[in-house]
């Protein structure tokens, strides 16, 4: 028996492509690995009307860690119609089986790394390397929504708040509701998830990104449970930033900022524009990291056009399978990875067409594994 089992979560379009190319690369390092396939995606939503199976929720269970490549999502209206004919009007509702991994297992910690490899010629700036901790299971991913709003959600928002009065006149289906939920166990363990993963990684600074002087109660508790932890780690810095002005503030001087640690959505937008700085979706990864399991991912979606055509950049995959190897404690193994990919980007002689180049998805893979 292998001494990990990883679950292996292509998923829709170029998820396809870019996992297989991180395959490669995992099977020249030797990992001692098994690799069971799960049904995920849009496939599973048109024929089961589930697009994350009970006996892919019941593999994730058996498994070590997962890595998933990317799925295909749709708006409520265009998803019930492209349901099979006898799954529709039943009422099922399309929730992205990548938000449901994360709340189900509650993997807290959305780690995204967002580093310039020296020589990537789309670096925003040379020797970016900054952290991103997202909060990763609540706030506007709790999926606590309406539309059309309930008359009793109405009467009680009319008789708990006042600035509701503006809306309460409105039929139900002329507004809806997305409710924002963080709570204080939510918002401590993931401010100390950032100021641990900067102590252990001899970092000086974590920022929170809130938007607590507009969004007072759930941001204020946000910030308040953050300000509690950054007391027990009086090593590093703590400082605090609107998550407007973070976005301007990254892109002005990215080097005044270190390790970013904010609630589900805003964490969302700030480590796509991370991203960006730091070579856009062929470079973003991401690990779902909860205390038993952990789903490594890159932040792209599932491209379609590009899908099967071996054209995309898989190093935002290859990097996520590093973050993997790290999470399992193969070190080594990561680092080896690290360093061939590093190599390279630097060297510039496969370069993928995002990059300038006409290597294809594969090529990419096979350049790394020469340099391991
Ligand atoms: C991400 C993605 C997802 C998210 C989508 C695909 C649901 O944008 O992982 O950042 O919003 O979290
Ligand atoms: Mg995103």
């Amino acid at each position: 028996m292998s001494k990990y089992t990883i679950a292996w979560l292509p998923g829709d379009g170029i998820g396809q492509d870019v996992m297989e190319a991180a395959r490669m690369v995992l099977d020249a390092l030797r990992l001692d690995a098994s690799y069971p396939q799960g049904d995920i995606g849009w496939e599973f939503w048109c024929a089961e009307g589930d697009a994350l199976p009970e006996r892919t929720v019941d593999l994730l269970k058996s498994c070590t860690a997962a890595m998933f490549g990317a799925i295909t999502s749709k708006p409520v209206v265009a998803a019930e119609a492209e349901l099979r004919p006898e799954l529709r009007g039943k009422g099922l509702v399309y929730r992205s089986p990548i938000v449901r991994m994360r709340q189900l297992f509650d993997l807290y910690t959305c780690l995204r790394p967002c580093k310039a490899y020296p020589g990537n010629p789309l670096n925003f700036k040379e020797g970016i390397d900054l952290v991103i901790l997202r909060e990763n299971t609540e706030d506007l991913y709790s999926g606590v929504e309406f539309h059309p709003v309930p008359a009793e959600l109405a009467s009680t928002l009319s008789s708990l708040s006042k600035p509701f009065r503006p809306f309460q006149g409105l039929s139900g289906d002329q507004y809806a509701v997305s409710c924002k939920i963080n709570t204080k166990r939510g918002s401590e363990r993931i401010v100390r998830a950032a100021f641990e993963w900067a102590r252990k990684n001899k970092r000086k600074k974590v920022t929170i990104v809130h938007k607590a002087n507009v969004v007072r109660a759930s941001d204020g508790l946000f910030l308040e449970e953050g300000r509690k932890v950054a007391r027990e780690y009086p090593d590093i810095q703590l400082d605090e930033a609107n998550v407007d002005a973070v976005c301007m503030w990254l892109l002005k001087n990215p080097f005044n900022y270190d390790v970013l640690v904010a609630p589900n959505l805003y964490g969302d937008i700030i480590s796509d524009l991370c991203a960006q700085m730091v070579g856009g979706l062929g470079f973003g990864c991401s690990g779902n990291i909860g205390e038993k399991l952990a789903v490594f991912e890159p932040s792209h979606g599932s491209a379609p056009k590009y899908a099967g055509q071996y054209k995309v950049n898989p190093i935002a995959t290859i990097l996520a399978a590093k973050m993997m190897l790290d999470w399992l404690g193969e070190t080594e193994k990561a680092n080896r990875l690290e360093n061939a990919t590093g190599a390279v980007i630097k060297e510039g002689a496969v370069r993928t067409y995002d990059m300038g180049g006409s290597a294809r998805t594969l090529d990419m893979a096979r350049a790394i594994v020469a340099r391991l």
